[in-house]
């Protein structure tokens, strides 16, 4: 009986969290940190051998139905760590699309995906972009809404009043390190906090727009190969994002922490826990102290491969 491998690489956000909801540009990394699974035709729809309801999934739900929703066994194995703000959600919702559209022989187009994996997010989440699942897909490097090269364009995505187009965009070398917090955090109800708060107040809605503007100037740093000037965006990004109301103490120790031995460090993700990420070339020292303080911190690796698909008959 045919079973389908798909892997699928976790992310982090150097800049644009939480404005890309409403359009803004955002710039997203894959890391070397995947998501595997594999599925196969079942009697009943399992996960990892239990017999599971796959209304309680709706990730899985949303793929399903549009994939005929005749029942597979599922196998996971993630190493991202899930709510750590790094993108675990969307990567399962990547490798299980992929995995389902080879099971029921349809194109494993990457836009196909992207937009499949889109939707089941959106579905489970009632809300949010689609930066996560894009990078996923595509890996290495994604910009969304900003101006680019065509030949870098990837897909467009629209939901509602807001339209992203995707593109791909080259990174130069450079050293991240991301620091867990430990504390797991939903996206949606994080993303719903701004919203309110951006509905009711010009002043969020001011900082929403000054984050798109800082997007883009770290568009223009990353082009330059700038790294001091990238990082300090990044760090007053941050900043940003904690006057929306989507920082933590924890946060904001393992950034101050990390601010002496690096260009910028920021929060990572929808924040409320999950992790952050620093640009340093002083990786072993930016370890050392957000051990220190509490973290679990991991050198990452950029410039990997989107999703992948695989099978044995
Ligand atoms: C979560 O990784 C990023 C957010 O901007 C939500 C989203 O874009 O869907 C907070």
């Amino acid at each position: 009986m045919t079973e389908i491998f798909a892997s699928a690489p976790g992310k982090f956000v150097i800049l644009g969290e939480h404005a890309v909801v409403y359009g803004k540009p955002a710039i997203a990394l894959a890391i070397n940190r995947r998501f595997h699974l594999s599925v196969k035709r079942d009697d009943d729809f399992k996960i990892n051998n239990e017999i599971v309801d796959i209304r309680s999934s709706p990730h899985l739900r949303y793929i399903s139905s549009n994939n005929d929703m005749l029942p597979v066994s599922v196998h996971m194995d993630s190493k991202i760590p899930t709510g750590s703000g790094l993108g675990s959600s969307a990567a399962l919702s990547v490798a299980f699309s992929a995995a389902m559209r080879a099971l029921n022989g349809k194109s494993l187009d990457e836009s196909e995906i992207a937009k499949e994996a889109f939707e089941a997010e959106y579905f489970t989440q009632g809300r949010g972009s689609p930066m996560d699942t894009s990078a996923s897909v595509h890996g290495h490097g994604i910009a969304l809404n900003v101006q680019n090269d065509a030949a870098d364009t990837l897909w467009n995505i629209t939901k509602n009043e807001h339209s992203w187009d995707v593109s791909r965009i080259d990174v130069p070398a450079m050293t991240f390190v991301i620091g867990y917090t430990g504390t797991r955090a939903a996206t949606g109800p994080l993303v719903e906090k701004v919203r309110k708060y951006k509905d009711g107040n010009r002043f969020a809605s001011d900082i929403v727009d000054e984050i798109g503007q800082i997007t883009l100037e770290g568009m223009e740093a990353l082009k330059a190969n700038d790294v001091v000037r990238l990082g300090d965006l990044m760090t007053k990004d941050h900043k940003l994002l904690s006057i929306l109301g989507v920082s933590t103490n924890e946060l904001n120790k393992l950034v101050n922490a990390s601010l002496p031995y690096s260009y910028g460090a920021k929060l990572t993700g929808s924040g409320g826990g999950g992790s952050m990420v620093v640009l340093t070339d002083r990786p072993e020292q930016v370890c050392e102290v957000m051990r220190s303080h509490g973290g679990f911190p991991f050198v990452v690796k950029t410039g990997v491969e989107g999703v992948k698909v695989s099978s044995i008959n």
